[in-house]
Protein backbone atom coordinates (compact mmCIF):
# COMPACT_ATOMS: atom_id res chain seq x y z
CA UNK A 1 0.00 0.00 0.00
CA UNK A 2 1.03 3.33 -0.29
CA UNK A 3 1.58 5.82 2.75
CA UNK A 4 -0.04 8.97 1.53
CA UNK A 5 1.78 12.19 3.03
CA UNK A 6 -0.01 15.28 4.85
CA UNK A 7 2.87 18.18 5.63
CA UNK A 8 0.65 19.95 8.87
CA UNK A 9 1.60 23.25 10.78
CA UNK A 10 1.88 21.61 13.98
CA UNK A 11 -0.52 24.53 15.52
CA UNK A 12 -3.28 25.24 12.85
CA UNK A 13 -3.57 21.57 10.76
CA UNK A 14 -5.32 22.11 7.35
CA UNK A 15 -8.87 21.37 8.44
CA UNK A 16 -9.25 19.20 4.83
CA UNK A 17 -5.88 17.36 5.87
CA UNK A 18 -7.38 16.44 8.56
CA UNK A 19 -10.79 14.84 7.71
CA UNK A 20 -9.20 13.07 4.89
CA UNK A 21 -7.32 11.28 7.52
CA UNK A 22 -10.46 11.03 10.01
CA UNK A 23 -12.46 9.26 7.17
CA UNK A 24 -9.66 6.39 7.23
CA UNK A 25 -9.49 6.18 10.86
CA UNK A 26 -13.12 5.69 10.37
CA UNK A 27 -13.13 3.55 7.33
CA UNK A 28 -10.57 1.25 9.65
CA UNK A 29 -7.31 2.40 8.39
CA UNK A 30 -4.15 2.93 9.87
CA UNK A 31 -2.84 6.85 10.47
CA UNK A 32 0.42 7.89 11.90
CA UNK A 33 0.15 10.93 13.91
CA UNK A 34 2.01 13.38 16.17
CA UNK A 35 1.85 13.86 19.68
CA UNK A 36 3.67 15.71 22.22
CA UNK A 37 5.77 13.31 23.00
CA UNK A 38 6.47 10.58 20.49
CA UNK A 39 4.37 10.11 16.84
CA UNK A 40 1.70 7.64 17.26
CA UNK A 41 0.35 4.90 14.62
CA UNK A 42 -3.55 5.26 14.99
CA UNK A 43 -7.05 2.98 14.59
CA UNK A 44 -9.90 3.03 15.21
CA UNK A 45 -9.96 1.53 19.63
CA UNK A 46 -13.72 0.46 19.09
CA UNK A 47 -12.89 -1.39 15.89
CA UNK A 48 -11.42 -4.88 16.34
CA UNK A 49 -10.20 -5.39 13.10
CA UNK A 50 -8.73 -2.06 12.91
CA UNK A 51 -6.73 -2.02 15.77
CA UNK A 52 -5.24 -5.79 14.66
CA UNK A 53 -3.82 -4.25 11.52
CA UNK A 54 -2.20 -1.72 14.03
CA UNK A 55 -0.14 -5.26 15.57
CA UNK A 56 0.21 -6.57 11.89
CA UNK A 57 2.00 -3.20 10.75
CA UNK A 58 3.98 -3.14 14.01
CA UNK A 59 5.01 -6.79 14.05
CA UNK A 60 3.62 -6.12 17.70
CA UNK A 61 2.99 -9.32 19.87
CA UNK A 62 -0.67 -9.74 20.66
CA UNK A 63 0.17 -9.68 24.56
CA UNK A 64 1.22 -5.89 24.59
CA UNK A 65 -1.33 -3.75 25.20
CA UNK A 66 -2.58 -0.43 23.53
CA UNK A 67 -3.04 3.22 24.89
CA UNK A 68 -6.16 4.59 23.99
CA UNK A 69 -6.07 8.67 22.98
CA UNK A 70 -9.22 10.91 23.56
CA UNK A 71 -9.43 14.69 22.86
CA UNK A 72 -12.06 15.55 26.07
CA UNK A 73 -13.30 13.94 28.75
CA UNK A 74 -16.86 12.96 27.40
CA UNK A 75 -14.64 10.15 25.44
CA UNK A 76 -14.03 8.62 28.72
CA UNK A 77 -17.73 7.37 28.62
CA UNK A 78 -16.74 4.97 25.92
CA UNK A 79 -13.83 3.36 27.66
CA UNK A 80 -14.48 3.81 31.62
CA UNK A 81 -17.61 3.37 33.76
CA UNK A 82 -16.45 5.23 36.89
CA UNK A 83 -12.81 6.89 36.80
CA UNK A 84 -11.93 7.40 40.55
CA UNK A 85 -11.45 10.06 42.28
CA UNK A 86 -7.98 10.90 41.52
CA UNK A 87 -8.12 11.02 38.16
CA UNK A 88 -10.10 14.09 38.19
CA UNK A 89 -7.01 15.73 39.98
CA UNK A 90 -4.53 14.30 37.54
CA UNK A 91 -7.07 15.30 34.90
CA UNK A 92 -7.16 18.99 35.73
CA UNK A 93 -3.27 19.43 35.67
CA UNK A 94 -2.31 17.02 33.22
CA UNK A 95 -4.71 16.20 30.52
CA UNK A 96 -4.21 17.12 27.85
CA UNK A 97 -0.39 16.11 28.61
CA UNK A 98 1.84 13.32 28.65
CA UNK A 99 0.26 11.43 31.23
CA UNK A 100 -1.40 7.72 30.65
CA UNK A 101 -3.91 6.92 33.16
CA UNK A 102 -4.49 2.93 33.58
CA UNK A 103 -8.10 2.71 34.53
CA UNK A 104 -10.86 -0.46 35.26
CA UNK A 105 -12.21 -1.01 31.32
CA UNK A 106 -15.68 -1.09 30.27
CA UNK A 107 -16.94 -4.29 28.72
CA UNK A 108 -16.92 -2.48 25.18
CA UNK A 109 -13.39 -1.79 24.74
CA UNK A 110 -12.03 -4.63 22.90
CA UNK A 111 -9.76 -7.00 23.95
CA UNK A 112 -7.14 -6.99 21.39
CA UNK A 113 -6.66 -3.32 23.12
CA UNK A 114 -5.96 -3.72 26.63
CA UNK A 115 -4.18 -7.22 25.60
CA UNK A 116 -7.26 -9.35 27.56
CA UNK A 117 -6.78 -7.10 30.64
CA UNK A 118 -9.25 -5.92 32.53
CA UNK A 119 -8.11 -2.17 32.65
CA UNK A 120 -7.87 0.34 29.61
CA UNK A 121 -4.76 3.01 29.26
CA UNK A 122 -6.18 6.12 28.38
CA UNK A 123 -4.25 9.12 28.03
CA UNK A 124 -5.41 12.68 26.41
CA UNK A 125 -2.15 14.33 23.72
CA UNK A 126 -1.30 17.82 24.23
CA UNK A 127 -0.57 18.53 20.47
CA UNK A 128 -3.15 20.11 18.12
CA UNK A 129 -2.70 17.48 15.03
CA UNK A 130 -3.94 14.61 17.55
CA UNK A 131 -6.69 16.59 19.10
CA UNK A 132 -8.22 17.32 15.67
CA UNK A 133 -7.74 14.01 14.16
CA UNK A 134 -9.56 12.40 17.77
CA UNK A 135 -12.21 15.21 17.00
CA UNK A 136 -12.85 14.82 13.83
CA UNK A 137 -12.81 10.55 13.69
CA UNK A 138 -15.25 11.16 16.80
CA UNK A 139 -13.76 7.60 18.43
CA UNK A 140 -10.98 7.27 20.95
CA UNK A 141 -7.90 6.08 19.04
CA UNK A 142 -5.87 3.27 20.00
CA UNK A 143 -2.28 3.81 19.24
CA UNK A 144 1.24 2.56 20.76
CA UNK A 145 4.30 4.66 19.25
CA UNK A 146 4.79 4.13 15.13
CA UNK A 147 7.70 2.36 15.16
CA UNK A 148 8.45 -1.55 14.60
CA UNK A 149 7.97 -3.18 17.74
CA UNK A 150 10.61 -3.04 20.03
CA UNK A 151 12.67 -0.10 18.21
CA UNK A 152 13.52 3.12 19.06
CA UNK A 153 10.24 5.61 19.46
CA UNK A 154 9.76 7.49 16.34
CA UNK A 155 9.76 11.85 17.19
CA UNK A 156 9.53 12.28 13.41
CA UNK A 157 7.84 11.55 10.47
CA UNK A 158 10.93 9.92 8.43
CA UNK A 159 11.15 7.65 11.34
CA UNK A 160 7.95 6.63 10.88
CA UNK A 161 8.50 6.28 7.31
CA UNK A 162 12.19 4.53 7.64
CA UNK A 163 10.10 1.87 9.71
CA UNK A 164 6.37 1.68 8.50
CA UNK A 165 6.60 3.34 4.84
CA UNK A 166 3.57 1.13 2.68
CA UNK A 167 2.78 -0.81 6.08
CA UNK A 168 0.62 1.81 6.98
CA UNK A 169 -2.35 4.45 5.02
CA UNK A 170 -0.92 7.59 5.66
CA UNK A 171 0.72 10.34 8.20
CA UNK A 172 0.05 13.78 9.05
CA UNK A 173 3.61 15.21 9.07
CA UNK A 174 3.75 18.67 11.61
CA UNK A 175 7.59 18.15 12.16
CA UNK A 176 9.73 16.35 15.38
CA UNK A 177 7.83 16.39 18.80
CA UNK A 178 8.47 18.70 21.61
CA UNK A 179 8.96 15.94 24.41
CA UNK A 180 10.76 13.11 22.96
CA UNK A 181 9.88 10.68 25.35
CA UNK A 182 6.34 8.79 26.09
CA UNK A 183 4.13 9.70 28.26
CA UNK A 184 4.43 8.50 32.10
CA UNK A 185 2.20 5.10 32.60
CA UNK A 186 0.22 5.65 35.80
CA UNK A 187 -1.73 2.66 37.06
CA UNK A 188 -4.65 4.09 39.01
CA UNK A 189 -5.97 0.60 40.10
CA UNK A 190 -3.34 0.28 42.79
CA UNK A 191 -2.71 2.06 45.96
CA UNK A 192 -0.67 3.96 45.93
CA UNK A 193 -0.63 4.55 42.51
CA UNK A 194 1.91 2.98 40.34
CA UNK A 195 4.11 4.35 37.55
CA UNK A 196 4.68 1.51 35.17
CA UNK A 197 6.31 3.25 32.73
CA UNK A 198 8.80 6.78 33.52
CA UNK A 199 7.85 9.44 30.92
CA UNK A 200 6.64 13.13 30.25
CA UNK A 201 5.27 14.04 33.61
CA UNK A 202 7.89 13.33 36.06
CA UNK A 203 7.13 11.25 39.53
CA UNK A 204 7.68 14.32 41.21
CA UNK A 205 5.05 16.14 39.54
CA UNK A 206 2.48 13.41 40.19
CA UNK A 207 3.68 12.77 43.62
CA UNK A 208 2.79 16.91 44.36
CA UNK A 209 -0.77 15.92 43.52
CA UNK A 210 -1.13 12.17 44.32
CA UNK A 211 1.38 11.59 47.98
CA UNK A 212 3.22 8.50 47.67
CA UNK A 213 3.67 7.06 44.56
CA UNK A 214 5.69 3.80 43.53
CA UNK A 215 8.19 3.37 40.38
CA UNK A 216 7.59 -0.62 39.71
CA UNK A 217 11.08 -2.14 38.46
CA UNK A 218 10.43 -5.83 37.72
CA UNK A 219 7.49 -7.20 35.54
CA UNK A 220 6.23 -9.06 38.58
CA UNK A 221 5.47 -5.80 39.58
CA UNK A 222 2.28 -5.98 37.83
CA UNK A 223 -0.12 -8.09 39.02
CA UNK A 224 -2.31 -7.43 36.54
CA UNK A 225 -1.04 -10.70 34.97
CA UNK A 226 1.13 -9.82 31.53
CA UNK A 227 4.53 -8.45 31.03
CA UNK A 228 4.27 -4.45 30.48
CA UNK A 229 6.52 -3.99 26.99
CA UNK A 230 7.42 -0.75 29.24
CA UNK A 231 8.80 -3.04 31.62
CA UNK A 232 10.43 -5.46 29.31
CA UNK A 233 14.10 -5.69 29.83
CA UNK A 234 15.14 -5.07 26.32
CA UNK A 235 13.17 -2.46 24.42
CA UNK A 236 13.78 0.98 22.02
CA UNK A 237 16.91 -1.23 20.49
CA UNK A 238 18.72 0.30 17.59
CA UNK A 239 20.18 -1.91 15.36
CA UNK A 240 23.89 -1.93 16.71
CA UNK A 241 24.39 -2.52 20.59
CA UNK A 242 24.44 0.46 23.05
CA UNK A 243 27.00 1.04 25.73
CA UNK A 244 26.33 3.13 29.01
CA UNK A 245 28.78 4.74 31.31
CA UNK A 246 27.89 6.85 34.15
CA UNK A 247 27.25 10.31 33.33
CA UNK A 248 30.28 12.27 33.03
CA UNK A 249 33.04 13.09 30.82
CA UNK A 250 35.89 11.03 31.92
CA UNK A 251 33.66 7.69 32.94
CA UNK A 252 32.25 8.07 28.89
CA UNK A 253 36.32 8.79 27.84
CA UNK A 254 37.37 5.38 29.74
CA UNK A 255 34.31 3.83 27.90
CA UNK A 256 35.56 4.62 24.31
CA UNK A 257 39.31 3.72 25.22
CA UNK A 258 38.41 0.37 26.28
CA UNK A 259 36.12 -0.22 22.97
CA UNK A 260 39.55 1.25 20.98
CA UNK A 261 41.97 -1.40 23.22
CA UNK A 262 39.14 -4.19 22.00
CA UNK A 263 39.63 -3.47 18.42
CA UNK A 264 37.49 -1.22 17.86
CA UNK A 265 38.63 2.11 15.02
CA UNK A 266 37.19 4.86 16.27
CA UNK A 267 35.32 5.61 13.57
CA UNK A 268 32.79 2.64 14.39
CA UNK A 269 32.18 4.35 17.55
CA UNK A 270 28.73 6.19 18.02
CA UNK A 271 28.31 8.82 21.10
CA UNK A 272 25.62 10.61 22.30
CA UNK A 273 27.67 13.82 23.28
CA UNK A 274 26.70 15.98 25.60
CA UNK A 275 27.25 19.39 23.68
CA UNK A 276 30.81 20.87 25.05
CA UNK A 277 32.14 17.18 26.71
CA UNK A 278 35.42 16.65 25.18
CA UNK A 279 37.17 12.72 25.29
CA UNK A 280 40.23 13.99 23.06
CA UNK A 281 39.58 10.68 21.00
CA UNK A 282 40.11 11.48 17.18
CA UNK A 283 37.48 10.16 14.69
CA UNK A 284 34.79 8.94 16.60
CA UNK A 285 31.23 9.75 15.22
CA UNK A 286 29.39 12.10 17.60
CA UNK A 287 25.92 12.89 17.82
CA UNK A 288 25.18 16.32 19.78
CA UNK A 289 22.92 15.77 22.39
CA UNK A 290 22.20 19.10 24.16
CA UNK A 291 23.53 20.29 27.11
CA UNK A 292 24.19 18.53 30.10
CA UNK A 293 21.48 19.19 33.01
CA UNK A 294 19.25 20.05 30.61
CA UNK A 295 16.93 16.64 30.60
CA UNK A 296 14.27 18.26 29.07
CA UNK A 297 16.36 18.87 25.91
CA UNK A 298 18.25 15.99 26.09
CA UNK A 299 15.12 13.70 26.69
CA UNK A 300 13.38 15.51 23.00
CA UNK A 301 16.79 14.68 21.05
CA UNK A 302 17.34 11.18 22.37
CA UNK A 303 15.87 9.06 19.98
CA UNK A 304 16.64 10.99 16.91
CA UNK A 305 19.91 10.81 18.37
CA UNK A 306 19.85 6.53 18.73
CA UNK A 307 18.76 6.81 15.10
CA UNK A 308 20.58 8.93 13.40
CA UNK A 309 23.93 7.51 14.92
CA UNK A 310 22.58 3.63 13.94
CA UNK A 311 22.32 4.75 9.92
CA UNK A 312 25.92 6.28 9.95
CA UNK A 313 28.27 3.12 9.75
CA UNK A 314 29.22 2.81 13.14
CA UNK A 315 29.07 -0.83 15.17
CA UNK A 316 28.40 0.59 18.84
CA UNK A 317 26.60 3.54 20.52
CA UNK A 318 28.02 4.51 23.58
CA UNK A 319 25.94 7.01 25.88
CA UNK A 320 26.13 8.56 28.97
CA UNK A 321 23.26 7.96 31.75
CA UNK A 322 21.91 10.99 32.98
CA UNK A 323 20.49 10.56 37.07
CA UNK A 324 16.93 9.57 37.91
CA UNK A 325 16.06 13.68 38.06
CA UNK A 326 13.05 14.81 36.41
CA UNK A 327 13.07 13.71 32.95
CA UNK A 328 16.34 12.17 33.73
CA UNK A 329 14.27 9.12 34.67
CA UNK A 330 12.62 8.30 31.42
CA UNK A 331 16.21 8.66 29.84
CA UNK A 332 18.00 6.37 31.83
CA UNK A 333 15.04 4.04 31.71
CA UNK A 334 15.17 3.91 27.99
CA UNK A 335 18.47 3.76 27.18
CA UNK A 336 18.96 0.84 30.24
CA UNK A 337 16.18 -1.01 28.13
CA UNK A 338 18.10 0.12 24.47
CA UNK A 339 21.07 -1.73 25.80
CA UNK A 340 20.17 -4.89 27.58
CA UNK A 341 20.84 -7.84 26.38
CA UNK A 342 18.39 -9.68 23.91
CA UNK A 343 16.54 -12.48 25.71
CA UNK A 344 13.64 -14.14 25.62
CA UNK A 345 11.75 -11.49 26.76
CA UNK A 346 13.58 -8.93 24.14
CA UNK A 347 12.16 -7.07 21.29
CA UNK A 348 13.72 -5.73 18.14
CA UNK A 349 17.61 -4.65 17.76
CA UNK A 350 20.79 -7.00 17.26
CA UNK A 351 21.90 -8.92 20.16
CA UNK A 352 23.96 -6.84 22.19
CA UNK A 353 26.97 -8.81 23.28
CA UNK A 354 29.57 -6.26 24.48
CA UNK A 355 30.38 -5.85 27.86
CA UNK A 356 33.10 -3.19 28.61
CA UNK A 357 35.05 -4.32 31.85
CA UNK A 358 35.64 -1.88 34.80
CA UNK A 359 33.83 1.49 35.04
CA UNK A 360 31.02 1.22 32.29
CA UNK A 361 27.90 -0.20 32.72
O1 LIG B 1 3.58 8.90 24.64
C1 LIG B 1 3.03 7.81 24.47
O2 LIG B 1 2.54 7.15 25.40
C2 LIG B 1 2.93 7.29 23.03
C3 LIG B 1 2.05 8.24 22.22
C4 LIG B 1 1.81 7.76 20.82
O3 LIG B 1 0.84 8.44 22.91
N1 LIG B 1 2.43 5.97 23.00
C5 LIG B 1 3.14 4.89 23.41
O4 LIG B 1 2.49 3.68 23.26
O5 LIG B 1 4.26 4.98 23.87
P1 LIG B 1 3.24 2.28 23.38
O6 LIG B 1 2.26 1.26 22.92
O7 LIG B 1 4.51 2.32 22.66
O8 LIG B 1 3.43 2.09 24.91
C6 LIG B 1 2.30 1.91 25.73
C7 LIG B 1 2.69 1.39 27.06
C8 LIG B 1 3.20 -0.02 26.99
O9 LIG B 1 4.28 -0.15 27.88
C9 LIG B 1 2.00 -0.84 27.43
O10 LIG B 1 2.34 -2.06 28.00
C10 LIG B 1 1.38 0.08 28.47
O11 LIG B 1 1.52 1.35 27.90
N2 LIG B 1 -0.04 -0.24 28.65
C11 LIG B 1 -1.06 -0.05 27.78
N3 LIG B 1 -2.22 -0.48 28.31
C12 LIG B 1 -1.94 -0.95 29.54
C13 LIG B 1 -2.72 -1.53 30.59
N4 LIG B 1 -4.03 -1.72 30.47
N5 LIG B 1 -2.08 -1.89 31.73
C14 LIG B 1 -0.74 -1.71 31.87
N6 LIG B 1 0.06 -1.15 30.91
C15 LIG B 1 -0.54 -0.79 29.76
MG1 LIG C 1 6.30 1.96 22.01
Amino acid sequence: METKVWKVDPQFPDPKAISEAAEIIRQGGLIAFPTETVYGLGANALDENAVLKIFAAKERPPWDPLIVHICDLTMLEHLVDEPPENFHKLAELFMPGPLTVVMWKKANVPDTVTAGLPTVAVRMPNHNVALALIKASGVPIAAPSANKFGRPSPTTAEHVMYDLAGRIDGILDAGPTQVGVESTVLDLTKIPPVILRPGGVSKEALEKVLGEVLVATKPLEVETGLPSPGMMPRHYAPSVPVILTDGNPSELTAAIEILKSQGYDPKQIGVLMPSGWLTGVEGIVTFDWGSWGNWDELAQKLFDGIRWLEVQKISVIVAPLPPPIGLGLAIRDRLTKAAAPKDEFSSGGEKSNHKCQGKTR
